[in-house]
């Protein structure tokens, strides 16, 4: 998965925008946190005032934070090279789910921190989203209970679940943001800072797009999800899980 990041990585400074109003959900989830340290920390998005340091394995991301931003470890969740109970808070936003052991990442982050603070999906985001239902049902269709990928329920002592609905005009261009905006997902560099998309590659992606580009142009997409281009915002299953250490 870094691997992918080194590759995939090249346009995520300019599609994955840390957006305002998701950046306002974390920072009141962080409340008055004081030393904080972000895990799979990629650019740099939405990281706080406080932070002491971030923690990131790619270096194609590592090279896309912004002058001035905190130190970074080049590191993994499930090995952090910090001291016990360290950071008032740990940060893991959108990454959780590219950990090859996310149960051992999120136990390093609560050896690490008091609070940890991980913005994450629920499977049923993926299951009932227009563009896995009708375009591209390889995209992960798990099952439509609201568990979370990975499982944080299995592992951590939550003590807070946010929901954080999508904007409709989202800054941060991560698999679900484009939900009212179908033209995005016809952008190839847009598609190329998508993990799930660049995943499953252009000999899958290609054919789906070239429907949707189709679906588009004929009226048959607004004719059967116009309505959502009346939302401004909407639960994709997006969720700020707070805990407090482990179970157990
Ligand atoms: C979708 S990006 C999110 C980056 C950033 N947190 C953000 O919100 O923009 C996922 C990040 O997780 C990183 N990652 C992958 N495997 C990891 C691991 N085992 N430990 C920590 N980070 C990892 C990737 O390199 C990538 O930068």
């Amino acid at each position: 998965m870094t691997a992918l990041y080194d590759t995939i990585g090249t346009t995520y400074g300019r599609y994955r925008r840390p957006d305002l109003r998701v950046q306002a959900a974390i920072d009141a989830a962080l409340g008055d946190a004081k030393t904080v340290v972000n895990i799979g920390a990629g650019s740099g998005s939405y990281e706080p005032a406080g932070l002491i340091i971030a923690v990131e394995p790619a270096r194609t991301m590592i090279a896309q934070r912004p002058i001035g931003s905190a130190p970074v470890v080049q590191a993994v969740a499930e090995h952090l090279p910090f001291r016990d109970k360290q950071f008032d808070a740990a940060l893991a936003i959108l990454t959780t789910h590219h950990w090859p052991d996310p149960r051992a990442g999120l136990r390093e982050m609560a050896r690490i921190s008091h609070k940890q603070i991980i913005l994450t999906h629920n499977d049923a985001a993926f299951a009932n989203f227009w563009l896995t239902v009708e375009y591209i049902p390889e995209l992960p269709r798990l099952d439509l209970a609201e568990r979370f990928m990975p499982p944080i329920e299995d592992t951590m002592r939550i003590t807070d679940i946010i929901p954080v609905p999508v904007p409709w005009d989202c800054t941060d261009g991560f698999l679900c943001s484009y939900w009212r905006r179908p033209e995005m997902y016809l952008d190839p560099d847009a598609r190329a800072a998508i993990s799930g998309l660049a995943l499953l590659g252009d000999d899958i992606t290609g054919p789906a797009i070239n429907r949707l580009a189709a679906d588009i142009k004929s009226g048959a997409w607004d004719a059967r999800y116009g309505h959502l281009r009346e939302l401004d915002e909407l639960d994709l299953g997006y969720r700020i899980i707070v805990a407090e250490g482990v179970i157990g």
